[in-house]
């Protein structure tokens, strides 16, 4: 068994490098530093056989649509990004033309900048986030590649930036495979592309590249943290202040840049109700970093989420990053953010679940601005490749570049490894690994995982699965009126817990077209989504335990799975709201049922 441990983390640490070949550690809050937006319209080569990567024996070639020619006489050059059409970045392609509504394949993207480099500055190539993966030229060059789809990453370009002209190709890949994350079969929409902003930092040669300030764990009268630097000067004297606390302290970094520190405090906490946030300046080495910070407490007491010591109830909805009100596609920037954070706010929601992956970074930073707790969740989606060392790999590097991105954001109370995954022992071992490696990142939040619940007896409801003892919610989905039995089965079940954990119902609904009316017992009717809706919160209230939940789903969207002629075409109707913002009857049950849950828990 040993040696067998042995050889997977072998493998682990080559399939890591291989994830992240080039990548520079993860540079964080890019809102608030020196940056260049490269956002706008890059050309495009729709690249069905990655011709422009491969040659005719599908060996990698070195004259590839990488080098960005110009076809002139009598070179002959198959290719010109000058003359094809572009995409706007970021979004995904799907949305952007019909003919790419469907495409899952290899798209090459071109576009160009000119930069005057500064002596004494470096410079750095930062992408939000491009679904699914990526391999990065500079002026010909490959700076590296990158895995996953919902993550941030960067490069350092430096010495590679030309003064002048420069010429940036990506080649994106979405196509699903087995042994992705998520695998190649999952409830909602393959969008593909740069789907997040693309941003030039230019930062001094020694800079702040990342920091954590939060609560200590537990302990709402003490703030601590660590700050990295980054270059040839790691030991310069680092000030981190917070003004309104009348707050600051000095730090001298250790040789490898790194610096940790605890401050006695009493902020302001922030609360779903007052969503107080300080400004928070990291001053040193050449630069001064701005952040917005709140600061909060959230632990379990048995059956109770305690925000800030007092029992919280966590009144949510799931949401996937959905456009609203563009027929699809995926949402991107603070003004998709605000108008479905909105919708949750006008349900009466403090907590929003970010399914099924890492959203894009204003969606988190405008619910923390506008109260809302968040569960935030990596794509272990399903059927995932248990056995497989890259697979791990790459859903820790996914892990971790959430993390790493988001762990300032002090809304974020809840780290979820999974969704929906079968019961096994590889699936064990390779869900225990995550949930050790959120704990080793951060121990100042909840770790949790949609699981599944199970019938034990006939009426009689549970959740089994050996992944619960690790986690610190018992957090499922159940579909009890909808795929499990007509709304009326809701009535006649009970649940039994194996622990007095918060119970936090993570999934829960059923699907309406928007405007189809009838008899509440005609399926796909507003009328029958609202009786699914009543019925399970009826049988929510009889549930011991129950701390929090998050319907499934805010609004209606894209998904391959759902062909459904005249009701679903190409959408899943679970939505409380349709995706072109028109309100179900379903979506008024929960704004009822939230205004009690609000007068209750006041
Ligand atoms: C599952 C799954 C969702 C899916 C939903 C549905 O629980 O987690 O991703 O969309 O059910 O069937 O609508």
């Amino acid at each position: 068994m040993k040696k067998m441990k042995l050889l997977l983390l072998a493998l682990l640490g080559t399939a890591t490098s291989l994830l992240a070949e080039g990548i520079y550690p993860q540079i964080t809050n890019i809102d608030n530093r020196r940056t260049t937006p490269l956002n706008g319209n890059w050309h495009y080569i729709i690249d069905q056989l990655e011709t422009g990567y491969y040659d005719y024996r599908r060996k990698p070639t070195e004259f590839g649509f990488f080098l960005d020619e110009k076809q002139e006489n009598p070179k002959l050059i198959e290719y010109n990004f000058d003359t094809s059409p572009t995409l706007y970045v970021p979004r995904d392609w799907n949305s952007q033309a019909p003919e790419l509504l469907y495409y899952e394949g290899c798209i090459w993207y071109r576009t160009k900048f000119d930069h005057k480099p500064t002596s004494g500055k470096r410079l750095f190539l930062h992408f939000g986030a491009i679904n699914y993966q990526s391999i990065v030229y500079l002026n010909g060059k490959k700076l590296g590649q990158h895995i996953g789809g919902y993550t941030p990453f960067n490069f350092e370009i430096t010495s590679l930036v030309k003064d002048g002209e420069n010429s940036l190709v990506v080649m994106v890949d979405n196509k699903r495979q087995k042994e992705a994350v998520p695998t190649d079969n999952f409830d909602w929409w393959n969008y593909g592309g740069i789907t997040r902003p693309v941003t030039l930092i230019e930062t001094p040669s020694t800079f702040i590249r990342d920091y954590f300030i939060q609560l200590t764990k537990g302990n709402a009268g003490e703030i601590s943290g660590w700050v990295q630097l980054d270059g040839d000067k790691p030991q310069s004297e680092i000030t981190v202040e917070i003004p309104e606390l009348k707050k600051s302290i000095k730090l001298t970094p250790d040789s490898k840049g790194y610096a940790k520190f605890t401050i006695k405090a009493k902020p302001q906490l922030w609360t779903p109700e007052n969503p107080k946030l300080y400004k928070v300046t990291l001053s040193g080495a050449g630069e001064t970093l701005n952040d917005e910070i709140g600061f909060r407490t959230i632990e379990t007491s048995g059956s109770k989420i305690l925000l800030n010591g007092k029992p919280v109830f966590c009144r949510g909805i799931s949401i996937h990053e959905e456009a609203p009100l563009r027929k699809g596609g995926r949402a991107y920037g603070k003004d998709d953010a605000r108008t479905l954070l909105g919708w949750a706010k006008e349900m009466g929601c403090n907590f929003v679940r970010l399914a099924h992956y890492p959203h894009n970074e204003q969606m988190i930073k405008e619910a923390e601005r506008m109260g809302l707790m968040v569960w935030s969740e990596i794509p272990v989606y399903w059927t995932i490749d248990w056995t497989n060392p890259d697979v791990l790999a790459n859903a820790k590097n996914q892990l971790e570049e959430n993390i790493t991105r988001d762990k300032n954001r002090c809304n974020i109370i809840i780290w979820s490894v999974a969704n929906e995954t079968p019961v096994s022992a590889p699936r064990l071992e390779f869900l225990k690994s995550l949930v050790e490696r959120t704990r080793q990142l951060d121990n100042t939040r909840l770790v949790g995982a949609a699981m599944e619940k199970e019938e034990i007896r006939p009426g009689i409801l549970t959740v089994h699965d050996p992944l619960g003892q690790y986690l610190d919610l018992l957090s499922f989905n159940q579909y009890v009126g909808w795929y499990d039995g007509l709304p009326e089965k809701c009535d006649r079940v009970n649940w039994e817990f194996p622990s007095d954990k918060p119970v936090v119902i993570t999934e829960w609904g059923g699907g309406a077209l928007a405007g189809m009316h009838g008899d509440k017992s005609e399926r796909w009717t507003e009328e029958f989504q609202e009786e699914v809706y009543k019925a399970n919160i009826r049988m929510l209230k009889r549930i011991k335990g129950l701390a929090g939940t998050t319907p499934w789903i805010l609004m209606d969207f894209r998904s391959p799975k759902r062909p459904l002629t005249g009701i679903q075409d190409g959408f899943n109707r679970k939505g409380v709201i349709s995706d072109y913002g028109q309100k179900k009857k379903a979506f008024y049950i929960m704004q009822e049922w939230y205004k009690e849950l609000e007068e209750e828990y006041k």
